[in-house]
């Protein structure tokens, strides 16, 4: 039994889901916060302390030691925080809330699985992906690597989702949808067709207010390392020709 170590101080919610898998199940013999803010370096986030930068990964124990990756504002910033941890070696940890049934699902060694969610049978979540609170992914549906289902957001039954992508808190997914990567659902928003590739849906019912490109070029994909935009980049000019026919 090792270390677990926490990567992004700034997501307290993780920080308790973590204090109450560990205690439940004995899977960690200590928390370490790391965060690459200097700013929370000795701070302390419920009774954890903030030790350092994720460069501190380098003194881990790849046997023994486990990691999640906390951080969730956007799916470009949470896949590029992933990069940098994996660049480790230290192999990633599920934390699925012990109250949580999840038979009948496929999850990868590394999905974040917050209390009161849902995760219907016959579902798979891509590594690296996050359900948090009382978000509900209905039987069925798949979700591509380091997609995020924000607090009490509702993916229906059988949808397809790409890498990448952001739901927002309360967002709904009807079901059978397919949604494009790198697509942002914003809160609240209701969708009810098909999302193409990296756009923002907004609304009820949802409409795409900004295309791929255009997040492209607001700088929006600018934490991810050069070889994944570059790929993004040519994702987003091939998604372009399609966006005047979306509604
Ligand atoms: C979609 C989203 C990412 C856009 O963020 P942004 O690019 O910073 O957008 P802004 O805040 O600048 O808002 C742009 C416009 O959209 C509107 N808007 C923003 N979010 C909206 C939403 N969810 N529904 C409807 N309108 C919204 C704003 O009022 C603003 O309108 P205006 O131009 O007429 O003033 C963000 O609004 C959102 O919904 N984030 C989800 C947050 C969340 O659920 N977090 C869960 C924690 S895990």
């Amino acid at each position: 039994m090792g270390i677990l170590y926490l990567c992004g101080a700034g997501n307290s919610e993780g920080v308790r889901l973590a204090r109450n898998v560990v205690r439940d199940t004995g899977s960690a013999a200590r928390l370490v916060l790391l965060d690459d803010d200097p700013a929370k370096h000795g701070s302390e986030v419920l009774g954890v302390r903030v030790e350092g930068p994720f460069a501190l990964l380098a003194g881990a124990d790849p046997r023994n030691d486990r990691v999640v990756n906390f951080v969730a504002r956007t799916t470009p910033k949470r896949w590029a925080a992933r990069l940098r941890i994996a660049a480790h070696g230290v192999p990633f940890a599920s934390l699925v809330d012990c109250s949580i049934d999840v038979f009948g699902a496929e999850l990868p060694q590394d999905v974040i699985v917050y209390r009161n969610a849902t995760v219907g049978p016959l579902v798979t979540l891509g590594e690296g992906s996050v359900v948090f609170m009382g978000g509900i992914v209905g039987h069925g549906s798949a979700l591509g690597p380091g997609c995020i289902v924000g607090p009490n957001a509702v993916v229906n039954a059988r949808v397809r989702a790409g890498e990448g992508v952001y739901l927002g808190a309360n967002a709904t997914v009807l079901p059978d949808v397919k949604i494009g990567s790198w697509a942002t659902i914003a809160a609240g928003s209701l969708v009810v067709r098909d999302v193409p590739e990296g756009a923002t849906v907004m609304g009820v019912p949802g409409r795409v207010v900004m295309t791929f490109g255009v997040r492209m070029q607001l700088g929006e994909f600018k934490a991810l390392p050069l070889p994944y935009r570059t790929r993004l980049e040519g994702q987003a000019r091939r998604s372009s020709l399609t966006h005047a026919t979306i509604g």
